[in-house]
């Protein structure tokens, strides 16, 4: 009989979050922690202009874009891969450097992929339980084992938010033996505000055993191009370029890479109008009694304390007004939702409906604009 390899059917399929409600034609989409504000109009014609090449494998290597990172975060184009999604990365991490007998290690609540990759190349992934909805440093150092190969760390962290101080990584880090990879991923981090952070790019800098991801996904608005990168010492970086797909990576998300990396404007306004509104949100959920997690990101994960009123009951009163939350019980939280922040009015609608939602009797207050 067909069958697998060991670990591949212990995987629960990763679900993404919905984005169509049955007989609702405008959906809010705050499921996916996506840019409200769409990618750059400087990368959609760079997109655009593509159309008439797509006959022609793509440039391999990335040089253009591999080139317009480096620029833009000071950093060495040698060092740079580009990757379809830092999904892809992380697998190809994964598969490079672990297999059956092997630990990987992550946090718990950590983003889903990790014990996704650890299980499909049939090693064993560790989640060490969480403080305060975060990585605990000491209970990670706690369980590395000479058969721990991986530990991943998503700084901030998806879906909970929360950020680990600079200091925490870099004791992390240093106490991790050499022969450990160190993979912080960093898909949140322009939205990170204060100087208290390592995006893992000087550890990589530093260290071989250090790596950092990033994506274009999020506060670039191009997650449907699938495109993220990594960046590594010289190790690292070579097993990557042999472990890849030698055309990992499509032409249009090359083009619209780098055309959004030229765009600061468009950059700054999202980050900017996450600053506004992430803010703005925990303070609105709090004032209806709900628990918001300190958020680092564009995303609040927000807990609903009462038991008379779930988060699986919100999820559906919430999605009866068109709006799409993302349901967490695939990490183990289902007293708990996430909420991506959205355009101004989206963030209105959801608050508003939630105000509803946990005060029926409609002495709910009315939820203001800014
Ligand atoms: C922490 C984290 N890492 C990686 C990813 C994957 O991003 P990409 O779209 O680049 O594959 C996500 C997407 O949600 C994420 O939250």
């Amino acid at each position: 009989m067909l069958k697998p390899r060991p670990g591949i059917m212990d995987i629960a399929p990763y679900k993404g979050g919905d984005a169509k409600l049955p007989g609702q034609t405008r959906v809010i989409r705050l499921a996916s922690n996506e840019s409200p504000l769409g990618a750059s109009p400087r990368a959609v014609e760079a997109y655009r202009a593509i159309a008439p090449e797509l006959h022609r494998y793509p440039d391999g290597a990335a040089e253009d874009l591999r080139a317009a990172i480096a620029a833009a975060h000071d950093l060495r184009k040698d060092r740079i891969v580009c990757g379809a999604g830092s999904d892809e990365l992380i697998s190809l991490l994964t598969r490079a450097f672990a297999g059956p007998g092997d630990e990987v290690l992550y946090s718990q609540y950590a983003f889903l992929m990790y014990g996704i990759a650890a299980k499909t190349v049939g090693a064993t992934p560790v989640a060490v339980p969480a403080k305060d909805y975060g990585a605990d440093v000491d209970a990670m150092l706690a369980k590395v084992t000479p058969r721990t190969r991986i530990v991943f760390l998503a700084n901030p962290n998806n879906p909970t938010g929360t950020l680990l101080p600079a200091a925490e990584v870099r004791r992390l880090h240093k106490r991790l033996p050499a022969d450990v990879l160190f993979i912080l991923d960093a898909a949140y981090a322009e939205y990170v505000g204060g100087a208290d952070y390592e995006d893992g790019a000087a550890l990589a800098r530093d260290h071989g055993n250090a790596v950092m991801l990033r994506t274009f996904s999020k506060i670039y608005g191009l997650a449907a191009l699938r495109l993220g990168w990594s960046y590594a010492g010289p190790a690292v970086t070579d097993v990557l370029n042999r472990v890849r797909g030698p055309f990992n990576v499509p032409a249009p998300a090359q083009a619209a890479g780098a055309a959004a990396l030229a765009d600061r404007g468009h950059l700054d306004k999202a980050r900017a109008h996450n600053d506004l509104w992430l803010p703005w949100l925990a303070g609105k959920l709090a004032e209806i009694g709900l628990q918001p997690v300190p958020s680092a990101g564009n995303f609040i994960l927000v807990r609903f304390p009462d038991p008379a009123l779930t988060a699986d009951m919100a999820a559906e009163f919430l999605n009866g007004r068109g709006i799409l939350p993302r349901k967490m019980g695939p990490y183990g939280m289902a007293d708990c939702l996430r909420i991506t922040i959205g355009l101004a009015d989206e963030n209105q609608a959801v608050v508003q409906a939630l105000a509803d939602f946990a005060a029926p009797r409609g002495d709910a207050h009315r939820v203001g604009a800014r």
